[in-house]
């Protein structure tokens, strides 16, 4: 008898392994098919990743005593990402727009089109059914890449235009994840996009993220009032505790007596990169001193949103049945400046009309610290 429990009980992990490893599709959503595919290079660097909202729900990558580390938080179960279960942003391909739009409003061709407003009195992460919410078609995978394509209705949470998206993720052999968003449509509108990892090197999510060492490629910043829209200026960091151009743990400053750090309850901001669209250099450095796994961010985008986990409160049990403390992860979001359509920054333009081809790129190098 009990011969044979053991018997089904490998078969069953057999077919497990099995299923992961030919990445076959196990589920559905609104009728699509949601499955987990994985990405694997020689160094045993693991990406496992959804097509339900294009999340990233686990990354492996080696800490500085050669053990695997998991370093972002989510959940152990697909269905834990579906809305009705928990309204996170975990992993996700974030569309169509990115953070905030004041009032969630935006101007097209001289008309104002009303968002919905899902964060206040602002559009947030593209409204409530935002693109980290739908399922993505997988156009193809292999062991290093996966590409999940996504056609959004016009009107989709009413945004005009029928817009066709691609998200490419490639992991390479240097440790490195790549991601490529493109898009298309045929009506003007505005895209956004970013990749929404909750990261936490120390590889637990029962710490924090405080002693991670941030530096930031960035002299200034969009400060925000206390809804979190952003102001309309770019402030510059120094003599602030929104100063990380040398590397500075992210709990050094966190509790001062500043403005900006009461508005966003922590650091929620968008940092306006020197590298302007250079994606050769580094615009965002992450390293946990527990395990040395460092983070290196490089893109094509003109800012970089950090997020500091401060909403998380303990009431989100993730992986493992872990609820998440506040400040258990570090969000570093590459994307045009929050409410770019509502202010005139010409190197953050997030307008996309019928011809033109929506390109961004970033790409997260893991390595261990000296
Ligand atoms: C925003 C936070 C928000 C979080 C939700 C971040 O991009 O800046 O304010 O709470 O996303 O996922």
């Amino acid at each position: 008898m009990k011969k044979n429990i053991m018997i089904i009980i490998l078969a069953a992990v057999v077919v497990g392994t099995a299923c992961q490893s030919q990445n076959k599709a196990a589920m559905t959503y609104n009728g699509k098919e949601v499955g987990v595919y994985t990405l694997q290079n020689k160094n045993g660097m693991i990406v496992r990743i959804t097509n339900f909202g294009g999340r990233i729900v686990s990354l492996i990558v080696p800490d500085e005593n050669g053990e695997m580390q998991d370093v972002v938080l989510g959940f152990d179960s697909i269905p834990d990402y579906y809305p009705e279960n928990h309204s996170s942003d975990f992993g996700a391909a974030i569309g169509r727009y990115a953070n905030r739009l004041r009032n969630g409003q935006i101007t097209v061709d001289g008309k104002v089109i009303q968002l919905p407003r899902n964060n206040g009195p602002h559009c947030l992460h593209g409204g409530p059914t935002g693109w980290q919410y739908q399922v993505y078609d997988v156009e193809s995978v292999s062991d290093s890449q996966l590409v999940l394509a996504l056609t959004s209705p016009d009107g989709d949470n009413n945004f005009p235009g029928t817009v066709n998206a691609r998200v490419t993720y490639t992991l390479t052999d240097c440790n490195e994840l790549e991601i490529h968003y493109e898009a298309t449509t045929d009506k003007t509108t505005v895209i956004n996009m970013t990749n929404h990892a909750y990261f936490n090197l120390n590889g637990d999510g029962r710490t924090t993220i405080l002693n991670h060492l941030l530096t930031l490629n960035a002299d200034r910043y969009t400060p925000i009032d206390s809804t979190y829209i952003p102001l309309g200026e770019l402030l510059p960091v120094e003599g602030t505790p929104m100063d990380f151009r040398k590397a500075k743990a992210v709990g050094t400053d966190i509790l001062a007596d500043f403005e900006q750090l009461r508005n966003g309850n922590g650091y929620d901001h968008n940092w306006v990169l020197n590298t302007q669209g250079d994606s050769t250099q580094v615009c965002a450095r992450l390293e946990s001193p527990t395990t040395g796994i460092v983070l290196e961010v490089f893109t094509t985008e003109p800012g970089i949103q950090v997020y500091t986990g401060n909403f998380l409160d303990g009431t989100v049990k993730g992986k493992g049945g872990v609820a998440y403390p506040q400040r258990s992860a570090i969000c570093l979001e590459t994307q045009k400046y929050p409410d770019s359509p509502n202010n005139h920054w010409a190197e953050s333009n997030a307008y996309l009309k019928p011809g033109e081809k929506y390109n961004s790129w970033t790409k997260f190098k893991f390595s261990v610290g000296k």
